[in-house]
């Protein structure tokens, strides 16, 4: 995919199609009038006659019109007008809108004249940013393993957007950061949509192994069954041992010869399918939980966002990827496991296995004494009760850290929310055998959770973000949503001091 901008007079544009904005009082916009006197006003003929409503997101494809050299113009409703201008929330759902349209029909290039919100609600590179990330998304298709003749994919593969001179660099700028960030979110896409019998852990471990191929920047690891016993990770080593699939801890490292400081941690759970083990889960959607390993699918797919850019900040992603079932071998409740950094675990729940293949690995970037860790996890259905599909939960032994996070998110318009770790949840985890309990009752699951994980990140600066209800879709359009992969990069960028 090709983006540019165009800084000209909008009826000179050489384009297969450009898209402008109707009102649903039929008011055409500036750039839709300058258009519609090129052509003997037969674009506010048309709405007048009221065969298009312009409700938000209402397209309609008008052809070969004089005077205009674009091939197509497709009018997209704005809905009504609002007093401050257009919002973010609706400047998306337009540009979505417009691309979704174009990709229904042969057109190859497509120019977005639409109106824009104010710089200081969306900055121009964020634009650019956002443009990008939302032609990504939308001509994402599934990789799916049906035997049918795939449909012909889009013939779109340019992306112009109609801007002010002053604004063309840093959407240029943004275009890059937007680009990189689909790829990124397609991998983790991809991969989360595979079945837990393709995308097995040493899958996750092959994956990983072709980025260090591709980008020159990253070093990638994968240690095995006897590395991960000679880790001593007692708790990983207990979620897998019920399982014939060997596993695999990953480690993606991206170095930047102007990268100063502590690196930032990024930790996955890579579970690739969680059966919930001996405590079994209800069958009804425990397809889903081939999902499970979306936290390490973002990470992957965020190391290849932060190599395309070679972004100047030294990033180090882990991945602790392993299935969990149900098996002679299986642990069972009440068995006792010590962890990597010494701690006994108590599992009362085997289908609590996130946090045990989490702390060994929280242990494990200690290592490289990082400036922050964040772990990003499938981790509890109580934070899908919490919080719905809207918002990711986030928790941090460090508030600053967790507001930077929901900034980001706010930024990026992936948005999260901030959540509570304390000692009062941390002591719900008593265990009268072991140091803890693996779980504590119903009441608070995903913080209980949080400060099970909170246990092991003494002298680290820490954010955990609770991605079950956000990073895939269940029911009719069931799949990856490619979440927190923005807010992730929001994230990095700052710290790469990029923007
Ligand atoms: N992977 C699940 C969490 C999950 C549930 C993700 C639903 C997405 C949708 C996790 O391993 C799990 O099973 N958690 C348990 C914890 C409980 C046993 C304390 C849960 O949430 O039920
Ligand atoms: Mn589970
Ligand atoms: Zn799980």
């Amino acid at each position: 995919m090709q983006f540019d901008t165009w800084t000209k007079a909008l009826a000179e544009l050489p384009i297969d199609c450009v898209a402008v904005g109707v009102q649903d009082d039929g008011e055409l916009t500036p750039e839709a009038k300058t258009l519609d006197l090129k052509c003997r006003e037969k674009l506010s003929r048309l709405t007048k006659r009221g065969d298009f409503s312009g409700k938000l997101g209402e397209t309609w494809l008008v052809t070969d019109l004089e005077g205009i050299r674009a091939e197509r113009v497709l009018l997209v409703g704005l809905g009504p007008k609002a007093k401050d201008g257009i919002t973010r929330k609706t400047w998306r759902r337009i540009v979505v809108a417009a691309i979704s349209a174009a990709t229904r029909t042969r057109v190859t290039s497509l120019a977005l004249a639409l109106p824009r919100p104010a710089a200081k609600v969306l900055s121009d590179d964020r634009l650019g940013r956002s443009v990008a990330e939302l032609t990504g998304n939308t001509l994402y298709r599934v990789n799916d393993l049906k035997s049918a003749k795939k449909p012909r994919p889009p013939a779109l593969n340019r992306v112009v957007v109609a801007a002010a001179a002053k604004a063309d660099a840093n959407i240029r700028k943004g275009f890059k950061q937007g680009a990189a960030l689909a790829n990124g979110a397609a991998l983790m896409r991809n991969l989360a949509n595979l079945p837990g019998n393709v995308c097995t852990p040493s899958y996750l471990g092959k994956t990983a192994e072709g980025l260090a191929r591709t980008h020159k920047s990253l070093k990638v690891k994968v240690l095995g069954l006897p590395e991960i016993k000679r880790e001593k990770m007692g708790c990983f080593l207990a979620v897998t041992q019920g399982s014939e699939e060997p596993p695999r801890f990953i480690v993606i490292e991206h170095r930047h010869p102007k990268a100063k400081g502590a690196p930032v941690v990024l930790v996955g759970k890579g579970i690739t399918f969680d059966t919930g083990g001996i405590s079994l889960k209800d069958p009804p959607t425990m397809d889903e939980m081939k999902f499970d390993m979306s936290g390490a699918a973002c990470v992957i797919g965020t190391m290849n966002t932060v190599a395309e850019l070679n972004l100047p900040i030294h990033v180090v992603g882990l991945v602790a990827a392993c299935e969990n079932m149900p098996d002679g071998r299986a642990i069972k409740p009440g068995d006792i496991v010590t962890s990597a950094q010494g701690l006994t675990v108590e599992i009362l729940n085997t289908d609590a296995e996130g946090r045990l293949i989490l702390c060994d690995a929280l242990n494990y970037a200690k290592r490289f004494k990082p400036d922050v860790v964040i772990d990003m996890a499938t981790l509890t259905g109580a934070i899908v009760v919490a919080l719905g599909v809207h918002h990711t939960g986030v928790f941090s032994n460090t508030d600053s850290l967790a507001r930077e996070l929901v900034d980001c998110g706010i930024a990026a318009d992936d948005r999260a929310w901030h959540m509570p770790v304390g000692d009062e949840y941390g002591d719900q985890l008593k265990s009268n055998f072991a140091d803890m309990a693996n779980v504590a009752g119903r009441d608070g699951g995903s913080c209980t959770a949080a400060a099970f994980l909170a246990k092991f990140t003494q002298g680290l600066t820490w954010a955990h973000l609770d991605i079950a209800g956000t990073a895939y879709q269940g029911g009719a359009g069931k799949g990856s949503t490619g979440r927190p992969s923005a807010m992730l990069l929001e994230f990095l960028l700052r710290r790469a001091g990029a923007r």
